[in-house]
């Protein structure tokens, strides 16, 4: 399948990327959207509007084949558990000897549609059958070797199929219950201080929840908080428990979203102090994208 984002728009955004980088002026970008880690791109052209987001870079086409095939199984696996996921390209730019940058493409939806910004929109009673459907697609596919990073916006409601946008980071796991996308790779954007400490104790933890559905109904409860939508914390969780084992309690969502905010704002400073200390001291272009800073 092909998107058809032209190879040579694909270079034309490369080129405007890699000159914002040096600039630390991010003003000319079409901003769809960021999450914690990029921003998503708006490029249109004659083929289309696409949305396009800027992977943390390859040391090598290795690796980025590596990382093509397990995020196919990820796409592959979530929609043969019924999730519809948006059609997903990746694209690969080599960079002279230092590897290469790649983008994730997909055809750009319309923002009004995004699920986060429909429960502004919208009323409550759109709210619950959203719920509703969004807890019977979260239980038919989340599983010890399948999870998901399911909060409201990465999903958009497109004539009234929940449509999944965030497969970046493809939560497979073996019947071990090893993670079977290359680690090392996604926390490349994370500063080097916190790769180790990560690698070694927070990552099963930070990612056991998304395996499952209690888990993953947790984190999007608690982050609605983010998108300034806590009043309906209350009326999902009366939802939600009547379809979990072990009930989610509002305190828990509290607790729960007061952690992840402390270690993503940690995450932030700690990029900005490095950001600061590559451009500044040792004078060469911060490599990553980074999107602004989220109000908690
Ligand atoms: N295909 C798309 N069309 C329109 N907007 C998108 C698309 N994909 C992502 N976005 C926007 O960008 C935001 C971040 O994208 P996402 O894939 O969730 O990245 P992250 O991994 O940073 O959370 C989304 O919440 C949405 O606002
Ligand atoms: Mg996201």
């Amino acid at each position: 399948m092909s998107l058809a984002l032209a190879a040579r728009d694909l270079d034309a955004l490369e080129s405007q990327v890699q000159a914002a980088l040096r600039s630390g002026d991010y003003r000319d970008f079409d901003v769809l959207g960021h999450g914690e880690d990029t921003l998503v791109l708006k490029v249109r052209t004659g083929e289309g509007t696409f949305a396009c987001k800027r992977l943390p870079p390859f040391p090598d086409y290795e690796r980025f084949q590596r990382y093509q095939d397990t995020l196919a199984d990820y796409v592959r696996r979530l929609r043969a558990q019924g999730i519809t996921v948006a059609p997903t390209e990746l694209r690969y730019l080599p960079h002279g000897r230092s590897g290469g940058v790649a983008y994730c493409v997909q055809e750009a939806l319309p923002p009004a549609r995004l699920c986060s910004n429909l429960l502004h929109t919208r009323d409550l009673g759109w709210a619950k059958s959203f719920f509703a459907r969004y807890l019977t697609t979260i239980e038919r596919a989340a599983g010890p070797t399948l999870g998901l990073d399911a909060q409201a916006s990465n999903w958009f409601d497109l004539d009234g199929e929940l449509v999944f946008v965030d497969v970046t980071t493809p939560f497979l796991r073996d019947s071990r219950g090893r993670e079977q996308v290359d680690v090392d790779l996604l926390l490349t954007s994370l500063p080097w201080i916190l790769r180790g400490a990560v690698k070694a104790c927070l990552l099963k933890a930070a990612t056991d929840k998304y395996y499952s559905t209690r888990g993953i109904v947790l984190d999007f409860l608690g982050n609605l908080r983010k998108d300034r939508l806590e009043p309906l914390v209350p009326v999902f969780l009366e939802q939600a428990n009547e379809v979990l084992d072990n009930p989610l309690s509002s305190r828990e969502v509290a607790r729960y979203y007061a952690g992840d905010a402390r270690m993503w704002a940690l995450v932030q400073r700690l990029r900005k102090a490095d950001r600061f200390w590559q451009r500044t001291v040792r004078r060469r272009p911060y490599p990553f994208l980074l999107p602004p800073a989220i109000r908690r």
